[in-house]
């Protein structure tokens, strides 16, 4: 039984070798095999003899024989709902078909399937201990990827998103060995409880001490941290993020930030371990691996089964992040298991998709130049660091990096329209331009269909016939513009000392630039 384990991880390796050189894609079976059948991370589970039992992914299949669902959309303008699956077999999401479904409203994700057969799909979570329910649902589009050259959207968690199971079959219970990995952007986190991916509470309360297994990622430094400031991939196993054996600091955890990170955690009798890696590129490193923790009810574990994603054990929802795939396995994978892993998911090719041009693509990076002339032409669209206001102030090759980098922003599709767009600082991941009483300000996305429109503005040709407008998706007769070099959203006449006749066309008219940063 071993040895035929052992042959067919030697055989799910050889694969791994053999498409090393290939340039895109999935690892494809050894030479000498009659189909090219392609490999996921599932069939190198499955081949080292921990099979995975959930398989979560809005990217790519898995599995090289899967085909079916990979995700469920839900849009605003007539509730309706579908199911987006691959452009083929063990291949890459078919997101020209969430495009079109969403085109001129927008989509929440609904479901997550699981792609191993054993049913484990997640829904949007209910309430908890800590927290009230329904959670929000995921806006589709907000994490847009390349995935080997193919367009896909990763889960984006805005603080009060999550997903959860609490009805699972194969998952680990009491203390039975398991493993787990997740792609995350490691660019988007924050300190709040908890962004957590795997095994937690089927009733959705802190039931105690050792009840969760979960992949944390995070900057969160009330239970746990590691090495320079964060953020860092912990283990939630209830009451306690932990970054190595016991609560409390632990330098061999690392500060890990790359834009795909691949997390890894798995946990057995009296034995756990935490790895990691860039998911572009290179292997894994362990940050833990060793016994349980000596705090009352870590030794042995009281795994309940359950599956989270984007939140805490209890309905903890304060954290923000992205998903892109992950999975849990039965039986505590081999490190040469995750090594073959990791070389499948470096191999796969995530990219941000970011053309860097200049244009409002989603994804892109730009800059937004005010065209008043002649007070204002050298001014750019920003954040404040002082406040939450948005202004415009002149920003050049000598400007700081700080100041760059406030006046540079990340077009994503809009969060209320998906034909429409939202602006995501490029320095404050997470925060959109919106408006508040008119007045544009630089806010955390709370996932509330509220700030989904208020942070939603569609182009239009510039009201001057220069450049490029935006207009309010809530408010049609307001565009952004700057007026006393604050930023508003403002009518051509109207109640509010911003919304002046004079100089309206120009000030609401702007040029689509360069990213400064
Ligand atoms: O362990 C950290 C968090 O503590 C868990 O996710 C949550 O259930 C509890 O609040």
């Amino acid at each position: 039984m071993i040895g035929s384990s052992i042959r067919r991880f030697r055989r799910a390796l050889l694969a791994v070798g053999a498409t090393a050189a290939l340039s895109a894609g999935l690892l494809t079976a050894a030479a000498g095999t009659s189909q090219a059948a392609t490999q996921g991370p599932c069939d190198l589970y499955r081949a080292g003899g921990t099979p995975c039992v959930a398989a979560h992914s809005t990217t790519r299949a898995l599995y090289g024989a899967y085909n079916g669902p990979l995700y469920q959309v839900r849009r605003a303008s007539d509730n309706a709902t579908r199911d987006i699956g691959l452009l083929s077999a063990g291949g890459y999401a078919d997101a020209a078909a969430q495009d079109s479904f969403c085109a001129g409203t927008s989509c929440v994700i609904t479901v997550l399937y699981d792609q191993s057969g054993k049913g484990n799909h997640l829904t949007q979570a209910p309430a908890g201990g800590a927290a009230g329910g329904p959670d929000n649902l995921a806006n589709a589009f907000e994490a847009p990827v390349t995935v080997a050259g193919h367009k896909a959207y990763g889960v984006y968690v805005a603080p009060g998103t999550g997903y959860r199971n609490n009805n699972t079959n194969g998952i680990a219970t009491g203390d039975q060995p398991e493993g787990m990995y997740a792609i995350f952007d490691g660019t988007h986190f924050n300190d709040g409880c908890c962004f957590d991916y795997g095994n937690a509470e089927t009733n959705s309360l802190d039931t105690g001490n050792g009840h969760m297994e979960a992949l944390y990622f995070g900057n969160n430094k009330a239970w746990g941290s590691g090495s320079g400031n964060g953020p860092w991939v912990m283990a939630d196993l209830e009451n306690g993020l932990f970054s190595g054996v016991n609560r409390g600091f632990n330098a061999n955890d690392p500060s890990v930030n790359s834009r795909f990170l691949t997390a890894m955690l798995k946990g057995g009798p009296n034995q756990w371990a935490l790895r990691g890696g860039d998911a572009r590129s290179g292997g894994l490193a362990t940050f833990y691996n060793g016994a349980r923790p000596n705090a009352t009810g870590y030794n042995p574990m009281h795994k309940e089964g359950a599956i989270i994603l984007g939140i805490g054990g209890d309905n903890s929802k304060w954290a923000q992040g992205t998903f892109y795939e992950g999975v849990m396995t039965q039986g505590y994978p081999s490190d040469a298991t995750e090594n073959a892993v990791q070389a499948n998911i470096t191999a796969a090719g995530y990219d941000s998709g970011s053309t860097g041009t200049g244009t409002l693509t989603p994804g892109s990076r730009i800059s937004l130049r005010a065209t008043t002339a002649p007070c204002c032409t050298s001014h750019y669209l920003r954040h404040d660091d002082a406040d939450n206001k948005v202004v415009i102030s002149t920003t050049n090759s000598s400007s700081s990096a700080t100041d760059k980098a406030d006046a540079t922003w990340i077009v994503r599709a809009g969060l209320a329209n998906s034909s429409c767009l939202s602006f995501e600082s490029a320095d404050k991941s997470g925060q959109f331009l919106r408006h508040y009483n008119y007045e544009l300000y630089l806010d955390t996305d709370n996932g509330a269909g509220a700030f989904a429109q208020d942070a939603t503005f569609c182009p239009t040709t510039g009201n001057s016939g220069v450049g490029t407008s935006f207009q309010s998706v809530n408010f049609p007769t307001k565009y952004i513009r700057h007026y006393n070099y604050t930023a508003y959203t403002a009518s051509n006449g109207g109640t509010n000392s911003w919304d002046s006749g004079t100089s309206w066309a120009a000030d609401t008219s702007w040029l689509v630039a360069q990213p400064w940063s």
